[in-house]
């Protein structure tokens, strides 16, 4: 139970000002311009870049990049107009200091202006006077509304600065962005609503022991909610990976037993990852499986589906899987992956290097197809692999590259059979 307390001079939502009703063939809209950035991964992420007038919400654990994003973000923006960055969590000298250490190409960042305020009316007053292009609140949980009773961070203040801010957005053009703190369960702290009243949504993610971020944006006004962007933390900030499959595949041991390829797709854009298995006999009654980086509910139905479909005696064995990088592959086109990789283990045989799998896996053992198959298929050619095991195909295409030798498998029992004999 959450004590809420009411506010009395209420504030009707800013994009809904009271105007008659006008037709939709008269009502004016601008070019959709974006604002001017040089990082394509972020700008990605938002459909194309910043839009003025917008309000994005980007969560994410504590520690995970957040700041260090948005600073680097404002430098970059900064370069053509002023933003304004507004701290409640640390002071000018620190951002200054974070400032110094993230990459910069030689921008001054002159039109970089930092406050440190919690006051949310304060905070509209400084953006009125900077009237900058870009500004950031970090963080929305710490800045407050004085004429509300309870403390920063509680629901009603979140939403009710979020609102504010939201009106200065929409009525001035500032794009404003809001850092959102992220509770136990994965949400961003404060309500829902936080969410349904912003234009879009970001989540930075990662393994806080890999130095690889996904930027992804759960939900977006101005553009397409599945795209993701790879960065790489490091001492000079956030660093874009421009082709994160080498990147996860730099590693890999290809003649080790247990490393399988997978095609996934995050957003538009094909991932390849390396799957590793590794069976080894049970010491205690009870089998252990460990899956990192995939469900452990689908590595159960995998393991069941190699013991009843193919005959692989798992029973006996605990089952440890691991996605390199630290990445969560959610996507079932991984599924003949993580399969093969357990085989391979258990078999104690290889599979070739220069194959990647895809397929999801049905509970009779069959492969089942996956959607978006030409461009992982290109993905996978542009990474120097010659053979793909993949599921049967309905109807011919034309434009899948010539260069792959492409295995079509109908079971799971025949696609480990012929990766694993060559
Ligand atoms: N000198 C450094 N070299 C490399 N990495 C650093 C350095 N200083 C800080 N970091 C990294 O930056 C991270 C902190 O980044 P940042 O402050 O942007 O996170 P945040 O998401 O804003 O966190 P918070 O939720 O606490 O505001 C640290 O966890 C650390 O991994
Ligand atoms: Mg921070």
């Amino acid at each position: 139970m959450v004590e809420e307390v009411l506010n009395l001079s209420r504030t009707s939502s800013p994009s809904v000002v009271g105007l008659a009703p006008q037709r939709l063939t008269e009502v004016k809209v601008g070019t959709e311009e974006r604002l001017p950035m040089q990082n394509t991964e972020f700008a990605r992420v938002l459909g194309g870049g910043v839009v003025p007038g917008s309000l994005v919400l980007i969560g994410g654990d504590p520690g995970i990049g957040k700041s260090t994003l948005l600073l680097q973000v404002s430098k970059e923006v900064a370069v053509s107009g002023p933003v304004l960055y507004v701290s409640g969590e640390e002071s000018v000298a620190q951002i200054k200091s974070r400032a110094l250490r993230v990459s910069n190409d030689g921008h001054p960042a002159e039109n970089l202006y930092l406050a440190t305020e919690t006051d949310v009316d304060r905070v509209i007053g400084q953006i009125e006077s900077v009237s900058p292009r870009l500004a950031i609140i970090d963080s929305i949980q710490t800045v407050q509304a004085g004429d509300i009773a309870s403390t920063a961070g509680s629901i009603s203040q979140v939403r009710e600065c979020a609102l504010r801010l939201q009106a200065v957005a929409k009525s001035s053009g500032v794009a404003i962005f809001l850092v959102g703190h992220v509770t136990k369960e994965g949400a961003i702290a404060g309500p829902r609503v936080l969410e349904h009243l912003v234009d879009t949504v970001l989540y930075l993610e990662g393994d806080p022991y890999h130095s690889y971020r996904l930027l992804r944006s759960v939900k977006n006004r101005y553009g397409a909610t599945t795209e993701v962007g790879v960065f790489k933390m490091g001492s000079s900030g956030m660093v874009e990976v421009a082709n994160p499959s080498e990147a996860f595949l730099a590693e890999r041991r290809s003649d080790a037993p247990g490393s399988a390829i997978a095609v996934t797709m995050e957003g538009s854009r094909p991932l390849l990852v390396e799957v590793q298995g590794l069976t080894s006999p049970t010491s205690f009654g009870h089998p252990r499986r460990t899956a990192n980086g995939v469900d452990t509910n689908r590595l159960l139905i995998i393991t069941a589906v190699l013991t009843r479909r193919v005959g692989i005696q798992l029973s006996d064995q605990d089952i440890f899987v691991n996605v390199v990088g630290g990445l969560q592959v959610k996507e079932p086109a991984a599924d003949l992956a993580l399969a093969a990789a357990i085989a391979s283990s258990a078999r104690d045989r290889a599979l070739p290097p220069d194959l990647a799998l895809i397929g999801e896996i049905g509970l009779s053992g069959e492969l089942r197809r996956v959607p978006q198959l030409e461009p992982r298929l290109r993905e996978a050619v542009k990474l120097g692999f010659s053979s793909v095991v993949l599921p049967k195909r309905a109807e011919e295409r034309a434009d899948l590259p010539s260069e792959l030798k492409l295995h079509e498998m109908a079971g799971l029992s025949e696609a480990l059979e012929f990766a694993l004999q060559s």
